[in-house]
C-alpha cells in the first residue's frame, strides 16, 4: 500500500481520524446464467472487491483509489459514486462520504465488477446508517452505477450482489427481486485476457426475436428456475442453452465453442458466458469436477496462446459481507 493511500486508512480507525469506518467484500457475480438476459444472476464467493466507507465533511463523494485500474474520481463518472450520490439524494442529514475503493474484480471481465463497485459501496454506506435502508432500496441506488458503467439500468449483477445466492429480477421498473433457493454449485469462470465492454456487447444485440426462438427460451428459463429449485441438477443442465443473445456475443470471445463442448464433454452441468462476456463460466456438482473443468479450459487457451485468468469457486450466498465496522 502505498503512503498516500495509507494516510487514509490509519486516518479512518484512529480516533482522531473520525473512526467509524465500514469495511466490506463485495462480490463478483455471474448475470444471466445463460438464457435468462437481464433477469438471473448468482454470486461468486470469488473475487471480492473491498469498500472503506466513512462519512465526510465534504459535500458528496471522495473516493480514493487502492488498486491499478485507476478508475474516475469524479463522483458522477465513477460506478461506486454514482450509486452513493443517488442514496446521498435521499439522506439530507448526511452531508458526504468517503471511499476508499481496492478492486480485485477486473473491469471488463463480464464478472460484475460494475455492480461489486456499486453495490459493495450502498451496502457499507448502509451499514454506516444504521441498516436505514432495505436491500431493495440498495439495488434502486447501485442501478445508478450499473448506468454509468454500460449505459443501462439493469440489476442481475447488482441485485445477487446484494442478496446473495441465485436472484430473479422479475422487473426494474418496479423493482421485483426474488431469491431463488439453489443446490450447491461449483462455478469455473476463465477470464480471457481481452476486454469486451458491456456497452458494445449490447449494441451488437437483434432488437427482434422469432417466436420459435422465444419458446425455446421460456422453457429454458422456467426449466433452470425449476431445476435450481427441485435441486434437479439434469434439469439445470439441459435447461442452460441460450438461442437468442448467445449466438451473437460468442463471436467476441475466443474459443468459445471449444471450451463450451470440452468442457461439457468432462462433465460440466453447463455453462456459457458470464454476463457481457469476455468470461466463460461453467456449473459444476462437485469441487473436483470443478478442477477438471479449469484444467481443460486452460489446456484451450495455452494451446491458442491466449492469456488468461481462472477462478474455481461456489455460490456466495451471502452477498456483501461486513468485515469491520
Ligand atoms: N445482463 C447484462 C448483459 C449483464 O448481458 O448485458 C452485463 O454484465
Amino acid at each position: 500500500m502505498n503512503q498516500f493511500i495509507k494516510k487514509y486508512y490509519d486516518a479512518l480507525i484512529t480516533p482522531s481520524g473520525g473512526g467509524g469506518a465500514v469495511t466490506v467484500l463485495s462480490p463478483a457475480t455471474v448475470a444471466n446464467i445463460v438464457c435468462g438476459f437481464d433477469i438471473l444472476g448468482f454470486a461468486l464467493n470469488e473475487p471480492n472487491d473491498e469498500f472503506t466507507i466513512s462519512f465526510s465533511d465534504e459535500k458528496g463523494v471522495t473516493i480514493i483509489n487502492d488498486d491499478e485500474y485507476n478508475l474516475p474520481l469524479d463522483s458522477e463518472k465513477n460506478v461506486s459514486g454514482a450509486a452513493l450520490l443517488a442514496l446521498l439524494d435521499e439522506t439530507p442529514d448526511i452531508k458526504g462520504f468517503q471511499l476508499i475503493s481496492k478492486k480485485n474484480i477486473k473491469p471488463g471481465s463480464g464478472i460484475g465488477s460494475s455492480a461489486a463497485s456499486a453495490a459493495g459501496a450502498v451496502v457499507a454506506a448502509n451499514y454506516l446508517l444504521e441498516n436505514r435502508f432495505s436491500k431493495e432500496d440498495l439495488v434502486r441506488f447501485a442501478m445508478f452505477g450499473e448506468k454509468v458503467a454500460s449505459g443501462v439500468k439493469h440489476a442481475d449483477n447488482i441485485a445477487p450482489a446484494i442478496y446473495g445466492g441465485v436472484t430473479l429480477i422479475r422487473s426494474i421498473f418496479p423493482l421485483d427481486i426474488v431469491s431463488i433457493d439453489a443446490p450447491e454449485l461449483h462455478v469455473t469462470v476463465v477470464h480471457p485476457q481481452i476486454e469486451v465492454r458491456t456497452a458494445d456487447a449490447r449494441q451488437i444485440l437483434k432488437q427482434r426475436v422469432l417466436l420459435k426462438d422465444a419458446i425455446k427460451q421460456w422453457g429454458n428459463i422456467a426449466g433452470l428456475v425449476a431445476g435450481f429449485l427441485k435441486h434437479d441438477y439434469d434439469l439445470i443442465g439441459r435447461s442452460l442453452e441460450d438461442v437468442i443473445i448467445e449466438p451473437v456475443r460468442s463471436i467476441l470471445i475466443p474459443g468459445f465453442d471449444e471450451i463450451k463442448k470440452k468442457c461439457k464433454e468432462a462433465g460440466a452441468l453447463g455453462g456459457g458466458i458470464s454476463g457481457s462476456g469476455p468470461s466463460i463460466f461453467m456449473l459444476s456438482q462437485n469441487a473436483v469436477a470443478a478442477k477438471v473443468i479449469e484444467a481443460v479450459m486452460k489446456e484451450v487457451y495455452n494451446n491458442m496462446g491466449l492469456a488468461y485468468h481462472t477462478h474455481v469457486t461456489t455460490l456466495n450466498q451471502q452477498g456483501v459481507k461486513l468485515i469491520s465496522a
